[in-house]
């Protein structure tokens, strides 16, 4: 399993963003970590290798990458998956049928289709539960709990976990505490300081940020459990290919710029779309008015640039999100260009019909990924789409 460098960990975020796992290469001193592009590695003998024996278990470019995002997570073992599906597959082999485990309702859908519809079917038993209140977490705990799993700020709703409590909760009683951390990312908020156990990453979305490949990560400072998820990445082998692996590296190194003109387009867009008519709810953690703005601002140094508004009627919604230019309809987020979205047919369509309208995802509500454009150009578009859409 891979370990990151712990002299990485004293250097400052936007330093182990371009160096952290990476070495000169030592053959010629490239800079840039090479792609390794082998299948498999010569032995000296039998028994005797260089560290590396085939690459479902190990490939260089995928530890830097391990080591990297671990490091910018504050961890000790960094695990790279082939998307961040694949991330959360490979947690929930750590459990076993009986096992119970407490999941927030408002998470990406794709994880609620997998422990619903795969891990559901293999008897694992999941409690979905709103996680503004702790108190639910509590409620919904059993005997057989073996994992609390959050996503904060949630997909598509906004809404956050206090990541403190929960951390103070798992540990108490000795749960797995897993943190979807892909919307705020390590720039801006670090779930291990706080007690999580595991950190996940689709680093698809903004660690990549460049929307051209997907992959996921796990980072954990908990030696058992990176045993464990060590072996159930080489067995199960869900692992990324070395070009994806670099590619996130790459893109990774621009981290911290990106994220601050995503926050900085961010915070204006959502505060120019609480001044429009047609927006009767916008969900954005760094608006004052969000009801849990008190913890963003506590658990969090940023909020990014993913925005979620209610536009009060379905046909406008589906108008609006069909006739912004620079907004690019799309599913996926995080990237450096701007995308919209449509979760109640689209990211989040797995997800019961009657569960949606719970939380708040109605078929009016539209998710928009601000990228790291000209915050004029966005606002522009926006106003022409909401002028065109009625
Ligand atoms: C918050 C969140 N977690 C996990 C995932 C899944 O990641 P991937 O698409 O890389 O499998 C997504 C995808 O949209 C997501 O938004």
């Amino acid at each position: 399993m891979t370990r990151v460098f712990d002299d990485d960990l004293n250097a400052g975020f936007a330093t182990r963003a371009i160096h952290a796992g990476q070495r000169p290469e030592p053959l010629a001193g490239a800079i840039m970590t090479p792609v390794y592009l082998t299948s498999t590695y010569v032995q000296e003998g039998l028994g005797q290798n260089k560290g590396y024996e085939y690459a479902r278990g190990k490939n260089p470019t995928r530890e830097a990458l391990e080591r990297n995002v671990a490091a910018l997570e504050g961890g000790r073992h960094g695990f790279a998956f082939g998307s961040g599906m694949g991330c959360l597959d490979s947690i929930m082999k750590l459990f076993r049928s009986g096992d119970h485990i407490v999941c927030g309702e408002n998470v990406y859908g794709g994880s609620h289709r997998l422990m619903e519809r795969i891990y559901g079917n293999l008897g694992l038993k999941v409690s979905f539960v709103d996680m503004r209140d702790i108190g639910n977490i509590e409620r919904a705990l059993t005997p057989a709990t073996r994992m609390v799993y959050c996503e904060t700020p949630t997909n598509p709703m906004m809404n956050l976990t206090d990541l403190a409590a929960v951390g103070d909760l798992t540990q108490a009683h000795g749960y797995v505490c897993v943190v979807d951390n892909t919307f705020a990312t390590p720039y801006f908020q670090r779930p291990l300081q706080y007690g999580a156990d595991i950190v996940l990453h689709s680093t698809t979305k903004y660690l990549n940020g460049h929307s051209d490949m997907v992959g996921g990560l796990l980072v954990t400072s908990r030696e058992d459990l990176a045993e464990q998820l060590g072996f159930i990445q080489n067995a199960a082998g869900a692992v990324p290919g070395p070009m994806d692996c670099w590619l996130a590296l790459r893109g990774i190194k621009t981290l911290p710029l990106r994220m601050r003109q995503h926050d900085a387009n961010g915070r204006r867009i959502a505060e120019w779309l609480t001044r429009q008519r047609v927006a009767t709810n916008v969900y954005y953690p760094g608006l004052p008015s969000h009801p849990q703005h008190e913890l963003a601002c506590r658990q969090m140094t940023g909020f990014g640039g993913m925005i979620s508004v209610d536009l009060g009627d379905p046909a406008r919604a589906r108008r609006f999100v069909e006739r912004t230019k620079i907004f690019a309809l799309a599913e996926s987020l995080g990237g450096v260009e701007s995308l919209i979205g449509h979760p109640a047919t689209m990211t989040h369509a797995s997800v019961p019909a009657a569960m949606r309208q719970a939380m708040g995802l109605t078929d009016s509500l539209v998710r928009l990924s601000c990228g790291i454009e000209d915050t004029e150009d966005l606002i522009g578009d926006l106003e022409q789409a909401f002028g065109s859409s009625g």
